[in-house]
């Protein structure tokens, strides 16, 4: 292969401004790459919105590397460092077009990111791979036995990562599902009159916001990570607002449920779905987090059938939901499978601990 040049690419103000081009022949690369995959546009996002969504802020400092050959851009280098928190810690994620694979531009790539990290002082690299489902894993094998072994695999152990943990990809479509209307009933019968439901679309109602950046710190944790070396998230106020911010700028539609404890006043869980409105066919599942103190009640049930029933009033074109759950996570499992969540595919979560000097 010829001359492979690594540069850092600055993410421009508008898709008009100087740069512009080389950031829209990365957003193209990086849509391509998810077609390649999914085989659909599922996942496609607008240049418009892969621009407000790489932007820094003042909770995450996100960095774009760019491989050049011949004056084409043929790979990307995503890097994502969290400000508040986490501070030992980025997550990589590495795209090389097709053409170019295979001749050394993914791992030039990746030790120009594994520089950027260690000159910020982080010292764990996170990254994360994405499979479709390629038959049910042997038996007593464990999660692991979920990821085969290919070129996403191959290339993040040849790099010196470790596999952590294993999340199943699920969807449901709404099509053939009453989604979540006939649950719902009997989860708020269960959950009894203990418990009130609460909606919002968009931004949180100002006085709720501290108690649900209070769930949204917990749910960093209360998931499961894995060997992951990740600490608590920070959450206020003001990042709620921040993420609400972001996700306008996206031109994405954000639909919440939560629930409270009548008796205390306590919000006890809340669960989140994410739509963009270029695409609103296709929804994205958001947290999803009841806690610990209230668990047992269907409370994760009713919140999640709620939230269908609610997504199918606000978006009636909304087709089908996406969600991400770790494989040992079985009672966030079994309530998706309920619901009629079927498995389309996994991801592996990655890490890496960088050497010291
Ligand atoms: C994974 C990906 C980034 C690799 O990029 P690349 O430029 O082809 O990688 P390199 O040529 O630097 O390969 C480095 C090593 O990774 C491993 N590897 C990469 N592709 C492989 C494949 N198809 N089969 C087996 N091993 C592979 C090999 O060990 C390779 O070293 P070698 O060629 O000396 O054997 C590329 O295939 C891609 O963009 N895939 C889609 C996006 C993705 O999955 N990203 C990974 C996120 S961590």
């Amino acid at each position: 292969m010829a001359h492979i040049d690594i540069e850092v690419l600055q993410v421009p103000s508008s898709l008009e401004a100087p740069g512009a081009a080389d950031f829209m022949a990365v957003a193209e690369l990086l849509n391509a790459q998810q077609q390649e995959f999914w085989g659909n546009n599922d996942f496609y996002g607008p240049p418009q919105a892969q621009l407000a969504g790489r932007r820094s802020t003042p909770t995450r400092r996100r960095e774009l590397l760019a491989a050049r050959v011949g004056g084409s851009i043929v790979g990307v280098a995503q890097m994502n460092s969290p400000l508040t928190d986490n501070l030992h810690s980025a997550t990589v994620n590495v795209v090389v077009s097709p053409a170019a694979r295979r001749s050394g531009v993914g791992t030039r790539l990746y030790a120009a990111a594994e520089h950027l990290a260690a000159a910020g002082n982080r010292r764990l690299l996170l990254a994360e791979t994405d499979h479709l489902l390629a038959g049910d894993a042997v038996s007593g094998a464990g999660p692991a036995s979920f990821i085969p072994d290919d070129a996403a695999a191959a290339f993040a152990a040849a790099l010196g990562f470790r596999l952590e943990l294993v999340d199943r990809v699920s969807r449901l479509d709404l099509a053939d599902n009453d989604a979540g209307q006939a649950t719902l009933q009997q989860a708020a019968s269960a959950a009894g009159a203990g418990y009130e439901l609460l909606f919002w679309q968009g931004a949180c109602p100002d006085h709720l916001v501290d108690a649900y950046a209070q769930l949204r710190q917990k749910m960093s944790t209360d998931a499961p990570l894995g060997g992951m070396d990740l600490a608590e998230e920070a959450w206020d106020g003001a990042r709620v607002r921040e993420a609400e911010g972001k996700a306008r700028d996206m031109d994405a539609e954000v639909l919440v449920a939560a629930v409270r404890h009548v008796a205390s006043g306590e919000l006890a869980g809340h669960t989140v779905l994410e739509v963009f409105r270029n695409n609103p066919a296709v929804v994205f599942q958001d947290d999803t987090l009841v806690l610990g103190s209230h668990r047992g009640n269907r409370l994760g049930m009713l919140l999640k059938a709620a939230n269908l029933v609610q997504l199918r009033q606000a978006i009636p074109e909304a087709r089908r939901v996406y969600t991400w759950n770790a494989e040992e996570n079985r009672y966030m499992l079994s309530i998706n499978e309920q619901l009629g969540f079927r498995a389309v595919g996994y991801s592996g979560e990655w890490q890496k601990e960088l050497s010291a000097g």
